[in-house]
């Protein structure tokens, strides 16, 4: 049930995967594998996985690392923003920036994964334009990443050299299903 038991698209795994072999030793992935109970060579990009899974391996990362779980999620969030953007190119307007992907996720994006990829089961993103500098972001998944989601806005502002003038802020707690994140423009 996804209630009970929601899963992450492989996609995910092997971006996460990608991070852990560029930021840390050699070797680090499959030792947080052997922490974690997971199994390092079986995430495969057209399949899903338990969402307990990614956040065994987080855990063992954070107690590596001594980093925060919250804010290594949310780091990764904004390392994997220049793939998945190549991996749905073409669904990205050139003339978007900020402001415009994120008015599109739900949409364009989250909706091209649905239909393209039937693994895929993205979270809900409600977005409201409150006004030309303000965009309200409701985030609703049983997989209760919302710290990825603030890293992903983080890194998409990155990608379009706008992290100066836009400022992300979870304003309900970032840990639940459901989450507000605000997302401010100069
Ligand atoms: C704009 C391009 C985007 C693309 C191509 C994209 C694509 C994807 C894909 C393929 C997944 C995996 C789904 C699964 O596990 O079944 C995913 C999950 C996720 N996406 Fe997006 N996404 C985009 C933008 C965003 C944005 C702007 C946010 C944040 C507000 C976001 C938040 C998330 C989160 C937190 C997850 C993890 C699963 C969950 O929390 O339920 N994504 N996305």
């Amino acid at each position: 049930m996804e209630s009970t038991s929601p899963r992450v698209h492989g996609s995910i795994f092997f971006l996460l995967k990608k991070f852990v072999d560029q930021n840390l030793p050699a070797g680090t992935w499959a030792r947080l594998n052997e922490g974690a109970g997971t199994s390092p060579e079986s995430f495969e990009m057209t399949k899903n996985y338990p969402v307990r899974d990614i956040n065994a391996i987080v855990d063992e990362a954070s107690k590596l690392t001594g980093t925060p779980v919250n804010v290594l999620k949310e780091k990764f969030g904004e390392y994997l923003v220049p793939d998945l953007f190549l991996l749905y190119s073409s669904y990205l307007q050139p003339h978007w920036k900020t402001f415009e992907v994120l008015e599109n996720t739900e949409l364009v994006m989250h909706g091209a994964v649905r239909r393209l990829n039937s693994t895929a089961n993205p979270p809900i993103l409600n977005v409201t334009k409150v006004n030309d500098k303000l965009l309200m972001i409701d985030y609703f998944s049983h997989r209760k990443m919302g710290c990825l989601a603030v890293g992903i806005i983080k890194g998409i502002a990155w990608y379009y050299n706008e992290s100066d003038t836009v400022t992300v802020t979870p304003a309900t707690d970032p840990d639940a299903e459901r989450v507000q994140i605000k997302v401010e423009f100069k």
